[in-house]
């Protein structure tokens, strides 16, 4: 039997039609979950981490083309300087320590976000990340890492504006699409579907181009609670969504075409 009836077979079983194939994920409500334990708020990071490995695992599973995580935004930095070492440390050891795994299950390793005031080691890692999964054919996991959308959408204005400068381009060339192709995600297809946990109900300035035509499903519960039965969740809710891209629904226009 070919992998594409089998994965529908699987889909169907779970009451799911329609699958996605790009999920972005807003991890949010590390803080709280801590809070709430009386725990510090790293250790809602410790454990967001391994809500992460559930959510990939689970990605990988569903045969979704595409994962991007917001794992810390460009406005992240302002939080209290333990907590950004803290966040930094903690996805320094999430490459070190998953990096053969995610190779090993053929995930091919994407990084979005600002990288030119990193430090060197972690921009080391990063890129070590996307190096050695360059190959990979299944899951693209993108993990946006100081990504902040308005930054994104700036740079590329400004590197459309030198081209205009260097007489490569002309002002009436510049459209969607051009702006599109000089996004970090340039070569990843819009996400589909935008899952943000914790009940907050914003983007925070994620993929804020991309998402022009995403499904959000917001889920009440904390970033580490999640696991594959919330990713099922939210795939059922995206199931039910008529996605109409500014068109008429088929049916509509079946009836004003007669
Ligand atoms: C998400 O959890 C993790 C990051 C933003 C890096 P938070 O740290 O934002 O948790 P809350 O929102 O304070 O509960
Ligand atoms: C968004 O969450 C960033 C990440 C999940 C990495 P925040 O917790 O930083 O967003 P706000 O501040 O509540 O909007
Ligand atoms: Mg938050």
């Amino acid at each position: 039997m070919a992998e594409g009836d089998l994965l529908e077979m699987a889909t169907t079983a779970l009451g799911i039609k329609t699958t996605p194939r790009h999920i972005a994920l807003i991890m949010d409500g590390n803080g709280r979950w801590a809070a709430a334990r009386g725990l510090p708020r790293l250790e809602g990071h410790r454990r967001g981490v391994e809500a992460l490995r559930r959510a990939v695992r689970a990605a990988i599973e569903l045969k979704i083309s595409y994962l991007t995580v917001y794992s810390f935004s460009a406005e992240n930095w302002s939080r209290p300087r333990d907590e950004v070492q803290s966040l930094l440390g903690l996805l320094h050891r999430f490459i070190r320590n998953d990096l053969n795994e995610l190779h090993a299950s053929n995930v091919r390793v994407r990084v979005i976000g600002a990288r030119a005031d990193l430090s060197p080691d972690i921009l080391g890692l990063l890129e070590e990340a996307e190096r050695v999964t360059q190959a990979n054919t299944g899951l693209t996991l993108v993990v946006a890492f100081n990504y902040g959308a308005r930054q994104e959408i700036a740079a590329a204005a400004r590197a459309l504006a030198e081209m205009v400068a260097q007489g490569r381009l002309a002002p009436n060339e510049i459209d969607a699409d051009a702006i599109a192709a000089r996004l970090d995600t340039a070569d990843i297809p819009d996400p589909d579907l935008i899952i943000r946990t914790s009940g907050e109900q914003r983007l925070s300035n994620f993929l804020l181009w991309q998402a022009a035509y995403a499904e959000f499903v917001f889920l009440p519960i904390l970033w580490p609670d999640f696991d594959r039965a919330a990713m099922i969740a939210a795939l059922q809710e995206y199931a039910h969504r008529e996605r109409r891209f500014g068109r008429v629904e088929p049916a509509l226009s079946a009836k004003t075409a007669s």
